[in-house]
């Protein structure tokens, strides 16, 4: 039996395979590297030394994905494949309705037509809007300001529909907070295409000398020192949390919803100060006008996943900031050659 992960080859997908490869699963991955890149391939079986099993595809052919189904015995499926860039999703929300939403209704069918029950799916913290007030809690009510956001609330839905129609589906939803960081090897991280826009890749390249400041993108919030509050996880706590929820997944049906975060909030005034102490680099920075759509804080409770799953964020900030900095000194261009 195998752990199939659409969008394998991306940033947390590639993590994931990693930890999944470690507690003993065997897994296929399929992606099309729209967002990712086929050499992360080549460095999981220097990290696993296992040789990964993948297929280069869309997951809106169903053709191909239905050979993937024939040709293998999958147990279960974590859904990473989707587009994430918020801006672009504006701009383009036919792009990401159709990535998103259609690629997820041609998953689930053909997952019904080879009788896979189980599927853990990569939501975001960006489904509690802009509302909420922190610390977040699972009961809390969803919403959307964008169109990458709402794919993320109306595929929750959709999977909770299809398990409360199907009672022997068993689906988990994980809400990410802000997945930063790289495997401690350097050889897996972060790798935008193009100018990044979330912090921490933007950070390192301006750390590297590819870019020349950062901005900050406003320093009036109702914060401590006035700019934005995220709940940073290491990426590989991340994986290690999609695992504990797979065995969850496996053992029961019905549908289920975990914020994936550490529960504690730092500001990018933090984060700037402890890269730089951390790595004795220099993060030059500008303050900006606030970024429309930010809000000024957003982090998880996280204790229904400790309660539930048994598993809880370890890593610290430093942690983030050093893994982050060796893998973009050791890749400057990502996984460019
Ligand atoms: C973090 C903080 C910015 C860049 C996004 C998506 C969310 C999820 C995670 C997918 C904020 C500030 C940022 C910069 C800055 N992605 N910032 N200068 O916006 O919390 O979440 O990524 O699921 O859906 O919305 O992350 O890293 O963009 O921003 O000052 O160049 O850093 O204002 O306070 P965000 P981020």
């Amino acid at each position: 039996m195998s752990i199939l992960l659409t969008g394998g080859a991306g940033f947390i997908g590639s993590h994931t395979a990693v930890e999944l490869i470690s507690a003993g699963y065997d897994i296929v991955i399929v992606d099309n590297f729209s967002n990712s890149s086929k050499e992360v391939l080549n460095r999981l079986k220097v990290i696993t030394g296992k040789k990964i099993h993948f297929y280069n595809g869309s997951i809106l052919d169903k053709v191909f994905l239905n050979n993937v189904f024939y040709e293998n015995d999958i147990e279960a499926v974590i859904h990473f494949a989707a587009y994430k860039a918020v801006g672009e999703s504006v701009e383009q929300p036919l792009k990401y309705y159709s990535n998103n939403l259609t690629g997820t209704l041609v998953l689930l069918e053909v997952m019904r037509n080879h009788h896979v029950n189980h599927i853990v799916f990569s939501s975001s913290a960006t489904v509690y809007g802009m509302d909420n007030i922190s610390p977040l809690t699972e009961n809390l009510k969803t919403s959307a300001t964008n169109p990458y956001g709402y794919t993320k609330v109306m595929i929750e839905q959709i999977l909770t529909d299809v398990a409360f129609a199907n009672k022997e589906m068993s689906v988990t939803n994980l809400r990410y907070f802000n997945p930063i960081g790289a495997h401690e090897s350097g050889l897996i991280g972060e790798a935008p295409n193009g100018t990044p826009n979330n912090l921490v890749p933007y950070i390192s390249q301006v750390a590297i000398g590819k870019l020349k400041e950062l901005s900050i993108f406003g320093n009036d919030y109702d914060t401590p020192d006035g700019t934005g509050v995220r709940d940073y996880i290491h990426v590989v706590d991340l994986a290690k949390g999609h695992v504990a929820a797979l065995k969850n997944n496996l053992k029961n049906t019905g549908s289920a919803v975990f914020n994936l975060g550490t529960g504690h909030g730092y500001s990018v005034l933090e984060l700037v100060k402890t890269f730089e102490e951390v790595n004795h680099v220099s993060v030059p920075f500008v303050i900006k006008d606030r970024r429309a759509g930010d809000i000024a804080t957003c982090y998880a409770d996280s204790s229904k996943a400790k309660e539930v799953l048994d598993w809880t964020a370890e890593k610290t900030l430093q942690d983030m900031m050093r893994d982050s900095w060796r893998w973009q000194s050791k890749n400057p261009n990502g996984y460019q050659s």
